[in-house]
This record gives C-alpha cells, sequence and structure tokens, in this order.
C-alpha cells in the first residue's frame, strides 16, 4: 500500500466505501478541485494500482466566539487557522484493517506540515454520520456544542503529541 497526491491517472469510478456522497465527490469533484487550488487530495493505493482510500484537506479559519472555552483560552478574537480534513474513507472490503487510521496519520502530518508554515492550530474535520464522529473521537477530536456544522476540532500540536506517544509506545 501507498498514499500519493491523486493525480488524472488514478482509476477513481469503481472506488465504494459505502457512502453514495464521498464515491460520488471523489469522481466528480476530487480532480477538479485540485486543479482550482480547492482542495488537495491523497489517495491510498493498493499493490494492483486500486484505489482503496482517500482524504482532502483544504485551509480555512475559525473565530474564537466559535470554539469551546477550553480551545479558545487566551486567543485573540480575529479567526485562528486551521487545517479542514473535509473527506476521509476506506473502501469497504478493506475497512476495519487499520488503513483509516494509516489515512488519519498522513492527514495529521500533513495538516502539521500546513499549520507550521502557515501558522494553523487545529485541524478540523466534517464527519458525515454518527459512526464517523466515533472514529473522529478515537482520534482526540471533539465537538464543538452548538457547531450548526458539527465540526469536530483537535489542536494539531496535541494531535502530532499523540502520534509521537504512540510511536514510543511500539
Ligand atoms: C470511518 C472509516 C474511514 C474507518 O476506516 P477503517 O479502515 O475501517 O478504520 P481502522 O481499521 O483504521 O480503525 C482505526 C480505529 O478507529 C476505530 N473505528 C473505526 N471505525 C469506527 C467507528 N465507526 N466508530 C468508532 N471507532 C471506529 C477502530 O476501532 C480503530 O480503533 P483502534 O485502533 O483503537 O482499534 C471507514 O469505515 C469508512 O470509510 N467509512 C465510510 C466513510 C466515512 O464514514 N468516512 C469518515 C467521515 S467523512
Amino acid at each position: 500500500m501507498r498514499i500519493e497526491r491523486i493525480r488524472p491517472q488514478h482509476a477513481l469510478k469503481d472506488f465504494d466505501c459505502g457512502v453514495k456522497e464521498l464515491n460520488e465527490w471523489l469522481v466528480k469533484h476530487a480532480i477538479e478541485n485540485e486543479k482550482r487550488d480547492l482542495s488537495r487530495t491523497f489517495v491510498l493505493l493498493s499493490d494492483s494500482d486500486e484505489v482503496v482510500g482517500f482524504y482532502s484537506l483544504t485551509v480555512g479559519g475559525v473565530s474564537v466566539e466559535r470554539l469551546p472555552k477550553k480551545l479558545a483560552r487566551g486567543l485573540p478574537k480575529f479567526d485562528i487557522g486551521m487545517v479542514l480534513l473535509g473527506r476521509l474513507a476506506i473502501s469497504s472490503r478493506v475497512q476495519a484493517q487499520g488503513l483509516g487510521r494509516d489515512l488519519m496519520v498522513d492527514a495529521i502530518l500533513h495538516a502539521s506540515v500546513a499549520g507550521d508554515n502557515a501558522a494553523a492550530r487545529f485541524i478540523c474535520v466534517d464527519p458525515i454520520n454518527q459512526s464517523a464522529r466515533g472514529f473522529y473521537s478515537t482520534f482526540g477530536f471533539e465537538d464543538i456544542g452548538g457547531d450548526e456544522l458539527g465540526r469536530m476540532y483537535l489542536r494539531i500540536i496535541d494531535a502530532v503529541a499523540a502520534l509521537e506517544a504512540a510511536i514510543d509506545q511500539n
């Protein structure tokens, strides 16, 4: 398995993670968004070059008023940089084998580099359903009460520290 930035040569149309909206987004928008600098997508490829997973990133800002007290403490009253992990999915055929975790680790590392260069403080996710919220919770993402988008946030520094702690344990 390997992870690559998406290219037109990647075969996308047979990807199926069980969530139609995510399958369709990959086929209809991922490459176009790449060309227009609207998002970056990375695909997980099997040894036979089949696309078995993907995630997409973009950047944004969040106003301090939207953050829970714990995350907002001491921050100035202008938008704080964040990297948005808009979508992440694994093919139904290979779910529950640790590949979602592999993609999440890669996404956190990319967010960390982007955050380091452009001062993003948070990584934020848009869970597509309740099950996805459960998946993101296992990585430490937290709900923000009252956020109508249902976004979940994690400080990039904490995400990286958790990865380092996991590496030290192994
Ligand atoms: C959610 C999804 C990406 C998980 O990928 P996966 O490869 O099956 O997950 P992994 O095997 O890597 O699991 C990693 C960890 O998350 C946990 N996990 C996986 N799915 C979970 C869920 N729905 N709820 C709670 N925890 C979950 C696993 O138990 C595992 O924890 P552990 O390492 O402590 O045992 C995958 O099921 C999927 O693509 N679902 C459909 C699309 C979707 O919901 N995408 C996410 C939101 S956009």
